[in-house]
């Protein structure tokens, strides 16, 4: 019989050599109890959260929790069938309409995940014959979309504008050319230049995609993300967001203005084929949304930790992904994995908990340690925060 196994062996070595130090599986954390945004028990000991996508903490709202509770009770646990058949209630439309007010877009789709919303718009949108120019580190949601679609994809250097000029210029003439660009590329926590890039993109006759998953709810004067905080947001064909990041639930979506849009609706398999999410998920989702346009003040106290959490660990001497704090996301970039993950455990048992990445999630084989901040992280968390990891950097020799 052939091993269909065999393929993995060399993750399962790396896995295996990491264990056999002795070492905690970083891929395999339990959260026992969770007390708020910033707080859970982890091993039994109180952990601060610096890895979590909850960059405006709304798990916990009341407003939002209220909501869940009201529409768990009045349409129950779950929809049972697809948006195009059963599974579109009012709660649905209600969070599609929040889109549409948060982005000031004329259409918003919303689906089961992130994940399915890139796979769903980019296999729809761009067919065998069509062209796909994306940043090579993109999010494995679009390379999936791409692969789904099976269009031509062509990849260009990581933010990298004369790179993506030239691939545009050599696609032939008359065919279907699609863009797509994330707002905040999640590994480095770095932004995109949109501006230049949008521009190049529609001199070059392409429609434009951009994801941001990890800009929604913080970055922008409204919190629509890095295409609104250029000023070049209605240049944009589709932007693809998340409820998993910000919003603080489950949820993908897409919204845009193209006038015939809602056809999509249709002929999207990942739209189509997969059950709606459950009432009280939009609903928590809608108020969510809702909060997130008023939310001013939070996003005020988020790049001021993101600031300071990022001038703390350079002071330490840590490299850190990006020059200057670009978003939430601070990348510590480690030296190697062992060390990434001796670092990751010492966190751990200072009661901090970061996401340790690795290949081939993060560019270039780097081993990373990253830290998203939450508007709800207090100044003194911060402190705390940047005292564990001076503690665990000179335990492991990262820093002296
Ligand atoms: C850039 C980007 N797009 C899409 C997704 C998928 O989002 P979801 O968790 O809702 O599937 C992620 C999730 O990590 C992401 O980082």
């Amino acid at each position: 019989m052939s091993d269909l196994f065999a393929k993995f062996d060399p993750v399962i070595e790396i896995r295996e050599q990491l264990l056999a130090t002795g070492r905690t599986d970083p891929f395999n954390l339990v959260m026992e109890k969770v007390e708020s945004p910033t707080v859970a028990i982890c091993n039994g000991k109180r952990t601060i959260l610096l890895g979590t996508y909850n960059y405006m903490g709304m798990t916990f709202d009341p407003d939002v929790i209220a909501a869940g509770k009201k529409a768990l009770d009045e349409f129950g646990s779950g929809t049972t069938g697809s948006r195009v058949l059963n599974g579109t209630y009012v709660g649905h439309r209600a969070c599609e309409e929040a889109l549409k007010d948060f982005y000031a877009m004329d259409h918003a789709m919303v689906f089961s995940t992130g994940y399915q919303a890139n796979l769903g718009i980019i296999s729809t949108l761009a067919g065998k014959d069509d062209y796909i120019v994306l940043d090579i580190d993109s999010h494995a949601s679009i390379y999936d979309g791409c692969a789904l679609g099976n269009a031509q994809i062509v990849p260009f250097r990581h933010n990298d504008i004369d790179a993506l000029e030239k691939r545009l210029k050599r696609i032939p003439e008359g065919a279907g050319k699609l863009v797509v660009l994330e707002g905040v590329y999640s590994m480095l926590g770095d932004i995109a230049p949109l501006k230049e890039m949008v521009a190049v993109s529609k001199a070059n006759g392409a429609m434009v995609l951009v994801d941001e998953a990890h800009s929604m709810g913080f970055i922008g004067e409204h919190g629509r993300g890095v295409a609104e905080a250029q000023g070049i947001i209605d240049d944009v064909d589709f932007i693809i967001g998340t409820f998993s990041k910000s919003v603080g639930t489950v949820g993908g979506f897409c919204v845009s203005n193209h006038p015939k849009f809602e056809i999509l609706r249709l002929v999207c398999r990942p739209y189509v084929f997969t059950a709606s999410l459950p009432p009280s998920v939009v609903a928590t989702a809608a108020t969510s949304i809702r909060k997130l346009a008023n939310s001013a003040d939070k996003r005020a106290h988020l790049w001021e930790n993101s600031k300071r959490l990022h001038a703390g660990l350079r002071q330490l001497g840590f490299t850190l992904g990006t020059d200057e704090p670009q978003s939430a996301i601070i990348a510590v970039i480690m030296p190697d994995l062992e060390t990434g993950a001796a670092m990751w455990e010492a966190l751990l048992n200072e009661g901090l908990y970061v996401n340790l990445a690795r290949p081939p999630a993060t560019p270039a084989n780097m081993t990373l340690l990253r830290c998203s901040l939450c508007a709800l992280h207090s100044a003194d968390q911060v402190g705390e925060i940047l005292a564990m990891f001076a503690a665990a950097g000179r335990a492991t020799g990262c820093i002296d």
